[in-house]
């Protein structure tokens, strides 16, 4: 087949046939391997829905327990991998942290090249336990805390709070973040998704696909935006102003960040879940952001929303990070600890029926042009 217009963004373009999971932007429906986001939000947990990312199926009671209590196993970081987090620049965004470690912990394991049934089973519970608690473990090194060593009996959720913070995580908090950790984990053929599954067909090893996936989730309008809506609500100070500064924005160009999704026409609806958090954690301390965020939403609505620029799920997840204690630089790294399986589905996805991606381009330039010797050069 022969496709010669090039579509930017490869908008439209589909790159695989995939099962894991479905998004409906015109009705603001997600669903992983048929099931719907918002229920999974209510009945499921993060290890449960990572076990139906993987596996395609919800787990019985005891592979559940199996999984949860294997998992658990693999949460400790190698002394090295530490030393390599004590090493890094305390002034280096997490994000860069996290994809420098990942790499690094899987020289440790020589079988990444070979990935068997077991193989696979074991990156996939090493990647998921392990990046929470890099997460942590370099927020911690990188303020001068002691590094803490992993508790295997909490969750995802609550090992990775009590890690950051020192502290028994509050249950309150932890379900809340696990909830986030679930509305994160998969997102059909996004930039990240697809930047780890062009790694994996050229059957590089699983580490080498979450480290470039980490890369493409850093950007601002990728993974990034969450941190940058924070700092823009900050900007804004308070409701009253935010109907003058949107329009600004608008005005001038400026894109308005956790707003419009290549996919979502209408509210992303991970973005109303979250909404529901954002208020119940800042009206429980009393924050300012809650008010100015709806403000922001409803001014941003007014002149966005006709062209299908609505809220996307980063809008309100900062301000549900932040409540929870969590620094700003560190909300990228909390969405790659929950995207994680979604890549690592989609590396084993990709090595089912593996073509290497190789596309074309449209050469626009110079040809047949003579050498010039150095010195004749004008
Ligand atoms: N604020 C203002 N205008 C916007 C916004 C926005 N947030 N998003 C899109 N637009 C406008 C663009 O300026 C453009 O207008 P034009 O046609 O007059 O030039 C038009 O809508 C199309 O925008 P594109 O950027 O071409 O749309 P695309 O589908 O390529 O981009 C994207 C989607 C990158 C998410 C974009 O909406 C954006 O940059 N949003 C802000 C960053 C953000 O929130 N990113 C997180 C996305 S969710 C995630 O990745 C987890």
């Amino acid at each position: 087949m022969s496709v010669t217009e090039i579509v930017p963004g490869l908008e439209g373009v589909p790159i695989a046939a995939s099962a894991i999971s479905r998004v409906d932007g015109q009705n603001s429906l997600l669903e992983y391997r048929g099931l719907n986001i918002e229920t999974l939000a209510e009945h499921s947990t993060f290890e449960e829905t990572n076990f139906l990312l993987l596996y395609g199926k919800l787990p019985t009671r005891r592979e559940l327990d199996d999984f949860i209590r294997d998992g658990a196993r693999h949460r400790r970081l190698k002394y090295r991998v530490i030393d390599l987090l004590k090493c890094l620049p305390e002034h280096g965004h997490p994000m860069e942290a996290l994809q420098a470690a990942v790499p690094a912990i899987g020289m440790f394991y020589p079988e990444r090249y070979h990935p068997g049934t077991e193989q696979k089973r074991l990156s996939c519970l090493r990647l998921i336990e392990k990046l929470p608690v890099v997460v942590a473990s370099f927020h911690r090194l990188r303020t001068g805390d002691d590094n803490l060593i992993p508790r295997p009996d909490l969750n995802i959720a609550g090992n990775f709070l009590y890690m950051l913070r020192g502290e028994e995580p509050d249950p309150v908090r932890t379900r809340i973040l696990d909830v986030c950790l679930i509305l994160h984990a998969e997102h059909t053929m996004n930039a990240s998704t697809f930047a780890g599954r062009v790694v994996a067909s050229t059957l590089a090893h699983p580490y080498c696909v979450v480290s470039s996936a980490l890369g493409a989730l850093s950007g601002p309008l990728h993974g990034g935006a969450n941190e940058q809506v924070l700092t823009m609500l900050e900007r804004i100070g308070s409701p009253a102003n935010a109907r003058a500064e949107i329009r600004r924005m608008v005005e001038a160009k400026e894109k308005i960040m956790g707003f419009g999704h290549r996919v979502y026409k209408t509210i992303d609806p991970r973005a109303k879940i979250l909404k529901k958090y954002a208020e119940q954690l800042c009206r429980r301390s009393g924050s300012r952001f809650y008010d100015i965020a709806v403000a922001v939403e409803e001014a941003a609505s007014e002149v966005l929303s006709d062209r299908g620029i609505c809220p996307n799920v980063d809008f309100y997840s900062g301000l549900v990070y932040a409540e929870l204690g969590i620094p700003r630089d560190c909300f990228t790294s909390v969405f790659a600890m929950a995207r994680v399986t979604g890549w690592l589905a989609h590396w084993i996805e990709q090595l089912e029926d593996n073509r290497i991606f190789r596309p074309t381009q449209k050469y626009v330039g110079r040809s047949g042009e003579s050498y010039v010797p150095i010195e004749r050069r004008g």
